[in-house]
């Protein structure tokens, strides 16, 4: 995480020390006044993750507060909310079969030419137990690697494409894919293993499922690689754990971090909405002095 810093319109408690902060003293309701807006992007700058609980929020509330981290990206695979196309309710009934929504270590759409900023959940219902969502730092991935390793792979492209994400995600209940859905996760998009962040400039491991292959090495020959990063991203001491209630709304940052929804509630319902903010696309060149000398 940067320099921890004081916040004057509100306290940010850490949840824990990779990752992710409550914010406590704020109600999203109503208008955000500038001041407070500020601070809030400077949270979810440093912390990643931002948590804030016992909000009552209609779709207007949530998409001003969506809107503060910038234009939303759409979603062309999910059936969106009637009248809110930037909103998509994703449930789970209780004992309701099949695997979890989001139930695996990933990052959302990165198989956009520009992959979002950030996604959003609001909880509309939680489990009475369990249903919880692990986030992990893609920064301390990359910066927990060797020198030599880091030298190896800084300057490859990662081909990323939906399909095998979203193939799993069609047969599940928990929401809705239009009709095309699938045949728009086949792109195929290249973006750098290490990209650096667009607005810290520090660089970040940008490996998840929806990387296939390296460009020019065949899948065969890129998978060991690619799981041997994917471990580096997913190892305990770069997460965090945030336990939902219901009227919590989480924003995290969808470049610099993994997530992975806890599938241990069959008994009980859970229901989310969720939306997802355009990003821009990612590159290798701001920031060149944050990667660790030879
Ligand atoms: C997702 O992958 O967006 C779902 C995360 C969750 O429901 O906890």
């Amino acid at each position: 995480m940067e320099t921890p810093q004081d916040y004057r319109c509100f306290q940010a408690i850490p949840l824990s020390g990779s990752l992710g902060a409550e914010i406590i003293g704020v109600d999203l309701s109503g208008a955000i006044p500038q001041a407070l807006a500020a601070e809030i992007t400077a949270a979810f700058r440093q912390f990643h993750m931002l948590c804030f609980r016992d909000q009552t929020l209609d779709l207007d509330a949530y998409r001003r507060f969506a809107l503060l981290f910038g234009p939303f990206s759409g979603n062309p695979i999910h059936l969106a909310l009637p009248g809110y196309p930037e909103f998509v309710r994703v449930v789970k009934e209780p004992n309701q079969d099949g695997p979890t929504f989001g139930g695996n270590w990933h990052a959302d759409l990165t198989w956009f030419e520009a992959p979002p900023k950030a996604t959003m959940l609001y909880v509309e219902e939680a489990p009475r137990v369990g249903g919880d969502t692990m986030f992990a730092n893609l920064h301390l991935a990359w910066e927990r690697l060797t020198p030599t390793l880091q030298r190896m792979i800084d300057g490859l492209i990662g081909i990323h494409s939906g399909y095998g994400a979203y193939g799993t995600n069609a047969m599940l209940k928990s929401v809705k894919v239009v009709d095309e859905g699938w045949e728009i996760s086949r792109t195929e998009v290249e973006h750098p293993l290490v990209p650096r962040h667009p607005e810290t400039g520090r660089p970040f491991l940008f490996v998840n499922p929806n990387v296939i292959r390296i460009k020019g090495m065949t899948e065969a020959a890129s998978r060991p690689l690619l799981d041997m990063l994917f471990h580096a991203c997913t190892r305990m001491d770069t997460t965090c754990r945030l336990v939902w209630r219901s009227g919590s709304i989480a924003v995290w940052d969808n470049r610099c971090l993994l997530h992975h929804a806890i599938g241990d509630y069959p008994q009980y319902r859970r229901v989310m909405v969720r939306t997802t903010i355009a990003g821009d696309r990612l590159t290798v060149t701001t920031g060149a002095a944050h990667v660790q000398a030879a």
